[in-house]
Order: C-alpha cells, then sequence, then structure tokens
C-alpha cells in the first residue's frame, strides 16, 4: 500500500485504455522516468505496484521476497483489522486467480508457488522438458508449420492468428505432451475458450478448464500402464531421491505446460509479424539473409522481437512477504507488485536505442522469458517454433502484406499477454 506518493505520480498517462493497450511504451516511458515504482489500480479493482525500471524488474523478479503466495506475510495489526485484511486478500485471490493456502489443484503449479515445493517440482520437470527433447521436436515443427501454410496459401489471404499463429504452439504441445492426434482439436477448442475469453474462471472458460482437466488426469492415469517417448511418460518416470510427481501434480504440470507455452507464442507469432510490417527495412533484411541461407539473423531477430513488443507485457503476480525497498519506494508487506517487461526491455538506461528494432542486436540481455527461478521453462521450444514460424512464412510468402490499414488492427485488453485479435494478411497465391 502507497504510504509517500511521489510527486508527480498523480499526473500519470492514464492505463489500461484503449489508446494504450494498442500502444503503450509512451506511458511505459513516462512511468519509467517519473514513477518507476507506481502504486496504480487495475480495472479488476486490484492496487498493485507497477515496477518498469530495468535494474529494479530484474532485482525484483530474483527477490525471495517477493512470493506468488498472497498469503506468506504477517497480518500489520497497526493499520487495518485481521478482518479488513482478509477481505482484501480474498477479494486480491479472486481477482488474481491465485489460490494462496486454498489449494486448487489445477493452480498448484510452477507459476503459483515458492521455494522449497518450486525447486522440486521444477527439477523434476526439468528432467523431463529437456534440450534434447525440444532438438528431438525441431522436424516435427516444421512439419507442422508447413502443413498449417499450405491449408492457406492458395487462398491469398489469411488471418494470420487463428489460421497459423493460434494453432501452431496447441498442435506442437500436445504432440509433445503425448496427446492423441485424434483429441488434439478438442484442446484447440478448450484453449481457443480461453484464450477468446482471457482465461478467468468464469462460465464457458471454467467449462473448458474442467475439460481440460479431467482429459490430462485421464491421459495421465492411462500413460502410467502405457509409458511412450513424449513428455507426460518423461513426467511420470521422472524421479528425484525417490520423490515422484503425485498425479494431480503431473495434470497440473500437464497444463502449465499447455498454459504457459501456448498463449505466449501465438503472440510471439503475431507481435513478431506485425512489427516487421511496421520496419519494412528490417524484414528486407531479414529475408534476405533467409535467402542466402544464413540463420544469425534469425535467431537474433527472434530475441529483439521479445525484446521491442513481446508476448508476455507483465510478469505474473507477486506479494511482498514483509516490508521492502523497489527502487527507492517503500513497499509494505502483502502488498501486490506487477513486474511491466515490456517496460523494463525499453528502458535506455539498459539497452541503446530501445525504441528502435534492431533485429542483429547482440547486447540483449532481454526480460521477455522473465529472470530468477521462475525464467521460462519453454524457452527452448519458443525460440524453435518461433523461428519456424517467422522463417517459413517469408520465405514460402514472400510477399506477405497486411491486409488492412494498421490502425483498424485491434489488441486484447488483457493485464498479463499483450497480443493482436486478428492479423489480416494477402499474398501472391501459392500451389502447393
Ligand atoms: C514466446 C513464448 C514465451 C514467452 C515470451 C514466455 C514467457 C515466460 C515468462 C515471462 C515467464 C515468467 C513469468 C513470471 O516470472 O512471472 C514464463 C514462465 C514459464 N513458462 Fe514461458 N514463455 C513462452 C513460452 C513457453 C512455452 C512454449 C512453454 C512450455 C511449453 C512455457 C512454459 C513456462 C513455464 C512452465 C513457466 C513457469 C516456470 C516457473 O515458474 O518455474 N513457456 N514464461
Amino acid at each position: 500500500m502507497q504510504d509517500q506518493p511521489s510527486p508527480t505520480a498523480d499526473q500519470a498517462p492514464e492505463l489500461f485504455t484503449w489508446e494504450f493497450a494498442t500502444d503503450p511504451y509512451p506511458a511505459y516511458a513516462w512511468l519509467r522516468e517519473n514513477s518507476p515504482v507506481h502504486w496504480t489500480k487495475l480495472p479488476s479493482g486490484v492496487e498493485a505496484w507497477l515496477v518498469t525500471r530495468y535494474e529494479d524488474a530484474r532485482q525484483a523478479l530474483a527477490d525471495q521476497r517477493l512470493s506468488k503466495n498472497p498469503d506468506r506475510h504477517d497480518v500489520r495489526p497497526d493499520e487495518e483489522s485481521a478482518h479488513d485484511r482478509s477481505n482484501k486478500l480474498a477479494n486480491v485471490k479472486k481477482k488474481t486467480g491465485i489460490p494462496g493456502e486454498r489449494k486448487a489443484e489445477l493452480m498448484t503449479h510452477l507459476l503459483n508457488i515458492d521455494p522449497p515445493d518450486h525447486t522440486r517440482l521444477r527439477r523434476l520437470v526439468s528432467k523431463a522438458f529437456t534440450p534434447r527433447r525440444v532438438a528431438e521436436f525441431t522436424p516435427r515443427v516444421q512439419e507442422l508449420t508447413d502443413h498449417l501454410i499450405d491449408r492457406f496459401a492458395e487462398k491469398g489471404e489469411a488471418d494470420l492468428i487463428h489460421e497459423f499463429a493460434f494453432p501452431l504452439p496447441i498442435y506442437a504441445i500436445c504432440e509433445m505432451l503425448g496427446v492423441p492426434r485424434e483429441d488434439q482439436d478438442d484442446f484447440r477448442d478448450w484453449a481457443g475458450m480461453m484464450i477468446r475469453h482471457g482465461g478467468g474462471p468464469r462460465g464457458g472458460v471454467a467449462r473448458s478448464v474442467k475439460q481440460m482437466r479431467t482429459y490430462l488426469g485421464e491421459l495421465i492415469h492411462r500413460k502410467r500402464d502405457d509409458l511412450g517417448n513424449d513428455l507426460i511418460s518423461d513426467l511420470i518416470r521422472a524421479s528425484d531421491h525417490g520423490d515422484h510427481l503425485t498425479e494431480a501434480e503431473a495434470t497440473a504440470m500437464a497444463f502449465i505446460l499447455l498454459f504457459a507455452g501456448f498463449e505466449t507464442t501465438v503472440n510471439l507469432i503475431g507481435n513478431g509479424v506485425h512489427s516487421l510490417f511496421m520496419n519494412p527495412g528490417e524484414r528486407e533484411r531479414l529475408q534476405s539473409s533467409l535467402a542466402a541461407g544464413e540463420r544469425g539473423l534469425l535467431e537474433t531477430g527472434v530475441e529483439e522481437l521479445l525484446r521491442y513488443d513481446g508476448p508476455v507485457e507483465l510478469a505474473t503476480w507477486r506479494f511482498a512477504t514483509e516490508p521492502l525497498t523497489l527502487g527507492g519506494q517503500s513497499v509494505a508487506a502483502g502488498d501486490p507488485v506487477l513486474v511491466v517487461l515490456a517496460a523494463a526491455d525499453r528502458d535506455p538506461a539498459r539497452f541503446a536505442e530501445p525504441d528502435t528494432l534492431d533485429l542483429s542486436r547482440t547486447d540483449n540481455q532481454h526480460l521477455g522469458y522473465g529472470h530468477g527461478i521462475h525464467y521460462c521453462l519453454g524457452a527452448p521450444l519458443a525460440r524453435l517454433e518461433g523461428q519456424a514460424a517467422l522463417a517459413t512464412l517469408l520465405t514460402r510468402l514472400p510477399d506477405l502484406e497486411l491486409a488492412v490499414p494498421p490502425e483498424e488492427l485491434r489488441w486484447r485488453g488483457g493485464l498479463i499477454m499483450r497480443g493482436l485479435r486478428t492479423l489480416p494478411v494477402r499474398f501472391t497465391p501459392r500451389n502447393i
């Protein structure tokens, strides 16, 4: 809770409007400059600190005093009654979807837990989700990418979000997990419901989450008797000093892999293609280097696209377990803290010409995959998918262009993710 508002904080630009969703970067520049750890009311009504400078963001992401559990702090009897505090907490939990001490099984996953539980689960899953497994998957990702492009190449137009960026990661992670092909379209439907309606625990979304949980639970149960060469089987096999994942933990793990790896990758592709459209010189540079059979610019380019306009605008919720100071600002025990990755990654104190897209940027330790113990587990898979998607699109459909004026594009207004609702494109139709 704010005790010392910064002198200029009340002049802060309006956040979370449509204009902000379209281009949040000017507002983030103002915050970085004038109120780098900024207390604000979110559209949900929850109040939280927004951390916008790179160094503060990195420090916050690595700070063990910032917990994923809203319950892990002492009540301050001097400032408010335990009853008020508990009401406020219940509201925060409801609005953020964080279960705290209440064990909502599916939500008790890596992104919502602290050490030592986090350390144990992350160690177990890292044994299954290895760089080698991802590397083995490279040819299949290429096949999936080509197959999706085949489906619209003859039309000369497409909505790149729905026909390409959306199905690619869902099919990829389903295959990696070992979901049989005949069931993968169900996942596509459930995931579609979650992405369209923002992932909150309501109505159709709640039904989709439930269907996914039931399905994953049954699949894990079946695989116990018939282990194969897939990630779920490896999760079941994984053990650490005799310690195995329970069935509930394996289900939550499969769910978070799907959930964390899906909308993020959709938006890496969508935002990435959009940034290339808006920066034709860089796009041409990439296309020429791909035509020459080089991959260097593609690899640095995908990292730069993550920095420049990445899919995860804000890192997930964190809560101060004790009073602390962040960027010179006092943060009280129990306060929610949101690290604004999109703002940190445009901080001129860290990146030269941060508002310029430079696909060959090499000094690029961006925070697009987070930092610290919750650093993205799926980064190697995301890189693989992002590189395959961009390289294949630009090579197979070289005259790909936006089919509507840029100002007609609509951005989703969610809190954590940044992405386009649709991305209509046109190109010379290709025979397959
Ligand atoms: C471009 C795509 C992706 C981006 C930008 C991204 C970004 C992130 C970020 C920023 C975090 C940390 C959040 C925080 O600390 O609050 C994270 C965590 C995580 N990501 Fe990703 N991610 C991507 C793709 C994937 C994929 C493909 C998978 C798996 C299939 C995945 C699985 C996870 C998991 C399991 C965590 C939680 C790790 C932990 O808490 O220990 N992500 N990701």
